[in-house]
């Protein structure tokens, strides 16, 4: 059984910076001949406000031509907490319209695949209340399947026991209830994205591996402080037989480099100040 992993493409018919990148992506894909692709998010520039991203993105996934699960990124579902693009139901809604669920399971070989929504973590909306319950439960349902999960953001960047890194991982109280599933079920496997850093490591038994996107990288401007990982573009590929699970990071041919520091002010314009006439 074979799976591809990829993640933050950022497209959008209407801001179309990296759509360059998704012939070549799309075309490896068909190569490589997958049973499966899962997308770890932020797979449009603006879905979470924009429904025609979400819409256009959907179409090109189908076009693969192959079996794919995809799981939200803050760009396509909002994320907790935010001022301007909250997560709710209405952003669920449009997600789940155009991608299907935003939570998954996929029994293969003797492995158990799950997607869940890291922007629900921490959102206080009813869905992260249910979305634990599922959570628990689709454990618990694994028996003896080893279990693999993959979502957008990873859960820690250097440790399982620091502090609130703000943008880029879990919050400390969401993912010390995962971490305690995760040592409670010997998770095999945690795949995310978000970083658009390439990163493959162990801690406590556990395979961690951080996708890279295939949009564009992050300058080291934008990436305070510096984090772990390799500026790389391209995919994850995986290999699953029985109990045995392989795990690679992989280049795509054809992919451009773009930095999203050179075109950040046209892609992702700060939010306008709204000036009130009234106020003196
Ligand atoms: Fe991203
Ligand atoms: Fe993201």
């Amino acid at each position: 059984m074979r799976i591809i992993q990829i993640s933050d493409t950022h497209l959008s018919p209407g801001k179309v910076h990296f759509a360059d990148n998704w012939p070549p992506l799309a075309g490896w894909i068909a190569e490589q001949r997958p049973d499966l692709v899962i997308h770890t998010g932020d797979v449009t520039v603006d879905g979470a406000d924009v429904e025609e991203d979400l819409r256009h993105t959907g179409k090109l996934m189908r076009g693969l031509g192959v079996r794919f699960r995809a799981v939200p990124g803050n760009h396509d579902v909002g994320d907790a907490g935010d001022r301007r693009q909250p997560v709710n139901d209405e952003r669920l809604r449009r997600w789940r319209t155009h991608f299907g669920p935003d939570r998954w399971v996929e029994d293969v070989e003797d492995f158990r695949v799950i997607g869940f929504d890291a922007l629900l973590l921490g959102s206080g909306e009813p869905e992260e209340a249910a979305q634990d319950d599922w959570l628990d439960a689709v454990m618990d349902g694994a028996a003896d399947r080893r279990i693999a999960w993959f979502l957008h953001r990873p859960l820690f960047l250097d440790s399982p026991d620091e502090g609130d890194t703000g943008y880029w991982s879990v919050k400390p109280r969401p993912r010390s209830r995962l971490i305690e599933l995760v040592r409670r079920f010997s998770v095999a496997l945690v795949a995310s994205g978000h970083l658009h850093k390439a990163h493959d490591f162990l801690h406590d038994g556990t395979h961690y591996i951080w996708a890279p996107a295939s949009a564009f990288l992050v300058g080291p401007g934008m990436m305070a402080p510096p984090l772990p990982g390799e500026n790389r573009l391209g995919a994850v590929l995986y290999e699953i037989h029985g109990r045995t699970l392989e795990a690679e990071i992989v280049a795509v041919p054809g992919l451009s480099p773009h930095r999203i520091d050179d075109v950040v002010e046209e892609v992702y314009p700060p939010p306008q100040q709204v000036i009130d006439p009234s106020a003196a």
